[in-house]
């Protein structure tokens, strides 16, 4: 991304300077894998290994279907990360045909278990479990490094991805999130997302919340109305 990259002018106290937020580039790919599994502890694809995720964000970076951003500190390390689709049926059957022997190649070792293939046959099956009554685009995923939450990095990111999606034409979108991630529930309500209902994934219960993100939406970001 060039020089219109926003800037996020109030740093945080518990952070050394502040951050601007881009597009992911392919060398981001590991990092963002790495605030993957460190953030989001309890998903069953961070068990699937850092070499598996960077592989994946790579894809779904790489693939029109999909887009990743990423907020960078000063010394250029990735402190936070969000994902998006516009369609996740369609992105990971893109991202399949198109990477899915390198995927593959990192899993070697959890295709032995039999659990561990009905998690990814259920993780590859859900979106069309949930798209029925919810809007196909997506924010996949978001994680800010613990020493940036509370530092507006997180909002930042959203209004990027809300930003694409309004550029892709695309709008509500929605998002699902673990019920007992309290931090990530109050995230999403505060900056304007309403909650559309629930599911149940992988046996646990799952919120799903939606934003109109069009011209005249409720969206733009935290503080607003
Ligand atoms: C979700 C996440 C990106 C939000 O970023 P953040 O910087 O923590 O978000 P903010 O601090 O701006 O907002 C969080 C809200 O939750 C509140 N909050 C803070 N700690 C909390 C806690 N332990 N429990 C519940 N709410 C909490 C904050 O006060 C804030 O609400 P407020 O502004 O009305 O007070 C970040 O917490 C994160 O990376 N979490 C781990 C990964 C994850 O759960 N991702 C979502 C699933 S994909």
């Amino acid at each position: 991304m060039g020089d219109d990259s926003p800037t996020i002018s109030n740093a945080p106290t518990n952070a050394r300077a502040s951050a601007a937020v881009r597009l992911m580039q392919r060398d981001d790919a590991l990092a963002v894998a790495q605030q993957h599994s460190q953030g989001i502890t309890g998903g069953f694809l961070s068990t699937l290994g850092d070499r598996f995720l960077a592989h994946l964000y790579r894809g779904i970076a790489s693939n029109p279907r999909g887009f990743v951003f990423v907020a960078v500190d000063d010394a250029g390390r990735v402190v936070g990360f969000v994902a998006g689709a516009d369609s996740v049926s369609r992105l990971y059957r893109s991202v399949l045909l198109r990477r899915g022997w390198l995927l593959a190649g990192t899993l070697i070792r959890h295709f032995l278990r039999p659990s561990t293939v009905r998690r990814i046959i259920e993780t590859l099956r859900y979106p069309k479990q949930v798209e029925g009554d919810s809007p196909e685009p997506e924010l996949l995923s978001i994680v800010v490094d613990p020493q940036w939450r509370g530092s507006g990095v997180a909002s930042h990111l959203v209004d990027a991805l809300v930003a694409e999606f309004r550029r892709r034409r695309c709008s509500p979108v929605k998002v699902i999130v673990g019920a007992g991630l309290d931090r990530a529930n109050a995230f999403y309500v505060r900056y304007g997302f309403r909650l559309a209902g629930s599911i149940t994934s992988h046996g646990d219960k799952a919120n799903v919340y939606t934003i109109e993100v069009d011209e005249g939406g409720p969206a733009g970001g935290m503080g607003k109305p």
